[in-house]
C-alpha cells in the first residue's frame, strides 16, 4: 500500500488546527498543509508571535513551534494544496441551518459541499478524502455522489474519521485520544483507505485505540457521542434544580452517584447549562435526522437535552433578577467569564450571552472580565440574538481587561466560565468595592461558599 507523504486540510478551526499540528509533530516525514479560504486566520497562524495564533488552547503554541516550518504548513492556496496532496481532511463548519428547509434544525452542509466540489474539479491523482467534520449520518454518500461525476478517471475513497477532542484540552485529547475512529467502505480499497489513515495515527497511538467501521456507523457514533455527553450535563442540571427546592445538595448527589463504576463521575458537573459549537449543533441535528425519518418519540427524547439546557440558563437569569429584590434595571451586574467553558477563547453559543441578554431585557448593565475573550467578540455574539440594537447592546455591556474594575460598584456578581484564576481573587478587595448587599451568583460552583460568607457576601451556587 502507498504511504501518506502530504496531506491537505480544509479549514483551519479549533479543529483542523489543532488536530493537523498534532499529526505534523508525531509524523515529520508526513508534509502537512491546512488551507482556509478565510485570510486573516491563516496569516494569525503563520504569525511569528505564537501569542497571536487564531485559536488559544494550552500546549497548541509549543506543538506548533515545533512542527510549523518543518512539515506543517498554513496557506490559503486551496487548489494547490489539494493537487499536491495523497490524502484531504474536510474540517470546516457545519453550522445549523439558518434559512430554508431543515432551518434552525439541520446542519448546513454547503461549505462540505463546495469542498467536495473543489476536491472533484482540482484532483488530477487518486484521493483519500477524510471526513473530519462532524456530519449527519449518510453524508458520505452526497460526497460520493459529487466526487463520482468528475468524469476524469481519478478515483475517490471516502473516510469518516470524527474528532472527539474538547476545546481547552485540544492538545491533550489528540495526543492521548481514548479513541480514534475510522469508518470507510467495506470493499479491499475501502479497507486498504482505512489502513492508510490508520497508520498515521499509530505515529503515537496503541492500535486498540484505532477502531476501524462502516462509513454510517462512524458518522452516527459522533452525534451520539455528543448526545450523550449533552445528556449527562442535562440530567445533572435538571436535579440541581431539584436540590435548589429540597435542601439537598446537587455536588453531593453528583458525587454519590458518579462513585457507581456503571455511572462514572465524568461529565456530572451542574452547571449554568452546557454552550459550545457543538452539543446543541449535534442534537439539533439528531433530532432532524429522527424527525424526517418518522421516529417523532425518539426525535423528543432528545430534544428534550435542550429543553432542559435553555431552562437552566433562564433559571439561572431569573435567580439573579428575584435575588435583587426583583428588578436589575439600572443596575450593574458583573460577569466573571464569557468563554463557554475555561481554558479556550471560543465563545460559540455560550450561556453568558444568553444570560446577559436576559437580564439586559430588564435594563441591567452588563459588566465582563474574561481572560481570553477579545471585546469585539462579546459585541458579536449579543449582536447576532438579535435582541436589541448595536448601540442598545454596546450601552448596557462594558467588557474591561482588569477583574476589579469589572468588579467595583457592581449589585452582583456572576461566574459564568470556570476559570481557573477566579478562586485567586482577593475577594476581600472586591468585596469593600461593591454595592451592599453583595451577592455572588456561582454559575459553575467553582469559589469557596464558605470563605465569602465570612466576607460577607450572599452566595448562591447552582443547586446547593
Ligand atoms: P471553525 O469554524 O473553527 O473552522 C472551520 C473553518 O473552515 C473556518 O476557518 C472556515 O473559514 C473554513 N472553511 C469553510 N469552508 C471552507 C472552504 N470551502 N474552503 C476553505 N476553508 C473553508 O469550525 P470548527 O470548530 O473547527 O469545527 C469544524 C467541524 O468539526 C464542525 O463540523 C464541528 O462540528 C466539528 N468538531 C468541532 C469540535 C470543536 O471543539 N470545535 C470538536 C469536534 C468536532
Ligand atoms: C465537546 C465534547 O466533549 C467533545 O468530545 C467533542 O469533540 C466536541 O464537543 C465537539 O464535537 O465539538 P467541547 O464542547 O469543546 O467538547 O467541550 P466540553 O468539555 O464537552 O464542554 C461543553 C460544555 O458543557 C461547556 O459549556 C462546559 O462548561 C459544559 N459542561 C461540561 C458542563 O456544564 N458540565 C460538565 O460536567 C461538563
Amino acid at each position: 500500500m502507498k504511504k501518506i507523504t502530504k496531506i491537505c486540510c480544509i479549514g483551519a478551526g479549533y479543529v483542523g488546527g489543532p488536530t493537523m499540528a498534532v499529526i505534523a509533530k508525531n509524523c515529520p516525514e508526513i508534509r502537512v498543509t491546512v488551507v482556509d479560504m478565510n485570510k486573516q486566520r491563516i496569516a494569525d497562524w503563520n504569525d511569528p508571535d505564537l501569542d497571536k495564533l487564531p485559536i488559544y488552547e494550552p500546549g497548541l503554541k509549543e506543538v506548533v513551534s515545533e512542527a510549523r516550518g518543518r512539515n506543517l504548513y498554513f496557506s490559503t492556496d486551496v487548489d494547490k494544496s489539494i493537487d499536491e496532496a495523497e490524502m484531504i481532511f474536510i474540517s470546516v463548519n457545519t453550522p445549523t441551518k439558518t434559512y430554508g428547509k431543515g432551518k434552525g434544525m439541520a446542519a448546513d452542509l454547503k461549505y462540505i459541499e463546495l469542498c467536495a466540489r473543489q476536491i472533484a474539479r482540482v484532483s488530477k491523482t487518486d484521493k483519500i478524502v477524510v471526513e473530519k467534520s462532524t456530519l449527519p449520518v449518510r453524508t458520505a454518500e452526497t460526497l460520493r455522489a459529487i466526487l463520482d461525476q468528475t468524469g476524469t478517471g481519478v478515483k475517490f475513497q471516502i473516510l469518516s474519521n470524527p474528532e472527539f477532542l474538547a476545546e481547552g484540552t485540544a492538545v491533550t485529547d489528540l495526543q492521548n485520544a481514548d479513541r480514534v475512529l475510522v469508518g470507510g467502505e467495506q470493499s479491499p480499497e475501502g479497507f486498504e483507505a482505512m489502513n492508510a489513515l490508520s497508520d498515521i495515527y499509530a505515529h503515537w497511538l496503541p492500535r486498540d485505540r484505532i477502531l476501524q467501521t462502516n462509513v454510517w456507523s462512524s458518522e452516527l457514533s459522533k452525534l451520539t457521542a455528543n448526545a450523550f455527553l449533552a445528556q449527562r450535563i442535562s440530567s445533572i442540571n435538571s436535579l440541581s434544580a431539584l436540590c435548589e427546592a429540597t435542601g439537598a445538595n446537587v455536588e453531593e448527589v453528583s458525587r454519590a452517584i458518579g462513585a457507581d463504576s456503571r455511572i462514572g463521575s465524568k461529565f456530572l458537573k451542574t452547571s449554568v447549562g452546557f454552550g459550545g459549537s457543538c452539543f446543541q449543533k449535534d442534537l439539533l441535528n439528531l433530532v432532524y435526522i429522527c424527525q424526517t425519518l418518522g421516529l417523532q418519540e425518539v426525535a423528543d427524547y432528545w430534544e428534550q437535552v435542550i429543553i432542559m439546557n435553555d431552562f437552566q440558563k433562564r433559571r439561572f437569569a431569573d435567580k439573579i433578577i428575584t435575588t435583587l429584590f426583583n428588578t436589575v434595571s439600572g443596575k450593574k451586574i458583573a460577569f466573571l467569564g464569557w468563554a463557554f467553558k475555561k481554558d479556550t477563547n471560543d465563545s460559540r453559543e455560550t450561556p453568558a450571552m444568553y444570560v446577559a441578554d436576559q437580564l439586559m431585557n430588564d435594563l441591567a448593565v452588563i459588566a465582563v472580565y474574561d481572560p481570553k475573550v477579545k471585546p469585539e467578540q462579546m459585541f458579536s455574539d449579543l449582536n447576532y440574538l438579535n435582541s436589541r440594537s448595536q448601540s442598545e447592546n454596546s450601552e448596557l455591556l462594558k467588557p474591561f481587561n482588569d477583574p476589579y474594575e469589572a468588579c467595583k460598584d457592581v449589585h452582583a456578581i456572576a461566574v459564568l466560565t470556570e476559570w481557573d484564576e477566579f478562586k485567586e481573587y482577593d475577594w476581600v478587595r472586591i468585596y469593600n468595592n461593591m454595592m451592599k448587599p453583595a451577592f455572588v451568583f456561582d454559575g459553575r460552583n467553582i469559589l469557596d461558599k464558605q470563605m465569602l460568607e465570612k466576607i460577607g457576601f450572599h452566595y448562591h451556587g447552582i443547586g446547593r
